[in-house]
């Protein structure tokens, strides 16, 4: 049976940089039906809800879904879309690789780091959300849970050793959040010992983003909370050119999720400038996740050359040309 694959074009950028990756797919060769779904700002517009009935089901039935960018409402009492899609689903790990490739405007040659992102819990788990009636107070529940650390440390030693990669790096804040980083360490330092052949390095988070800029070869796997992760993955696609070069994965047990780090770029939006490569490096995780290793590889392949040789590449990477022009360029070296 063909593998069918849920596909939220989203908001913002979304749309045009899904298609970008579904028309590099098929001209790549792959054999998928899509099932397509809306989720966000365009789901608000058109059924009245930001995740309606039949997207939650397509999700849990398909299991691989490939999701552009999703506007959440500022205030207005929307919670975020996306880590409501990570808890529903139980995608507890985020993984977001950043390689160089030649030819960008990045000020590093040769990154090749991979945060591993604990995605359910922390201070994004919603759990104790009060602002005081008077509005001059408002406080937030962090929550870390041994099986949930001790789960995204698995998974990131698993993924060192399957990836021959040499080193993981535990980043934390245990010297001042005690309870929760502090659990989070013990852990994930129990977890390290289990895997002798994998160097493990510990780190505080605000040294860790120094290190990131300094020296950013001393890193190879990071492992950390939720936060941290997600903003320390922002910063490590600054690294390799930005955030148009920056994919990430949620993978849960039950369904996986692929997407770019970014978000729907509105001030971009409707005018062909974003660079799809985030959402094509996304897809590339989710031929690998789907054991299609090769087509993965040739996908890859044509990318690096269309941003080597500058032919017809987007603005962010220092051409003129739009996501289309740029989508046409890689179509052709496949
Ligand atoms: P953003 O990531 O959308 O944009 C930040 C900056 O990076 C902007 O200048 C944008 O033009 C640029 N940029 C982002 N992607 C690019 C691409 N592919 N090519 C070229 N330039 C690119 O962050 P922002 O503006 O803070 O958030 C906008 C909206 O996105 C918000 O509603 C936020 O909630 C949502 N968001 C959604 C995410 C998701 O669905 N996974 C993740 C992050 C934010
Ligand atoms: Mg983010």
């Amino acid at each position: 049976a063909k593998q069918i694959i849920t596909v939220i074009k989203g908001d913002g950028i979304g749309p045009s940089i899904i298609d970008s990756a579904l028309e590099i797919l098929n001209a790549a060769g792959c054999d998928f039906e899509y099932e397509f779904v809306d989720a966000g700002l365009t789901a608000l517009e058109n059924t009245g809800e930001l995740l309606p009935q039949a997207t939650i089901d397509a999700i849990a039935k398909n299991k691989i879904t490939l999701k552009g960018p999703l506007t959440t409402p500022v205030g207005e009492g929307f919670t975020s879309i996306n880590v409501t899609l990570r808890k529903k689903f139980n995608l507890y790990a985020n993984v977001r690789p950043v390689v160089s490739f030649e030819g960008t405007k990045a000020r590093y040659e040769d990154i090749d780091i991979i945060t591993v992102r604990e995605n359910t819990q922390g201070m994004y788990s919603g759990l104790g959300q009060v602002v005081s009636e008077d509005g001059s107070e408002a406080e937030a529940m962090s929550k870390i849970t041994r099986e949930g650390a001790q789960k995204i440390a698995v998974f990131a030693y698993e993924l060192a050793r399957r990836e021959n990669r040499k080193k993981v790096t535990i980043v934390h804040k245990a010297n001042i959040l005690k309870s929760t980083s502090g659990l989070f360490l013990k852990v994930a330092r129990e977890v390290a010992a289990l895997y002798p052949d994998i160097e493990t390095a510990e780190m505080i988070v605000d040294a860790a983003c120094m290190k990131l800029v300094m020296t950013p070869e001393e890193f190879d796997v990071i492992v950390t909370t939720n936060l941290f992760g997600d903003i320390l993955s922002d910063l490590c696609a600054g690294l390799v050119g930005g955030l148009g070069m920056a994919p990430g994965a949620n993978i849960g047990e039950d369904a996986a999720i692929f997407e770019a780090v970014h978000g729907s770029a509105p001030d971009i939006a409707g005018k062909n400038l974003a660079n799809p490569t985030s959402v094509i490096l996304a897809s590339i995780q989710m031929l690998e996740h789907l054991g299609m290793g090769d087509t993965a590889e040739r996908i890859r392949n044509a990318v690096a050359d269309v941003i080597k040789t500058g032919d017809r590449t987007t603005r962010d990477l220092g051409g003129n040309h739009g996501t289309t022009d740029f989508t046409q360029a890689v179509i052709e070296r496949l």
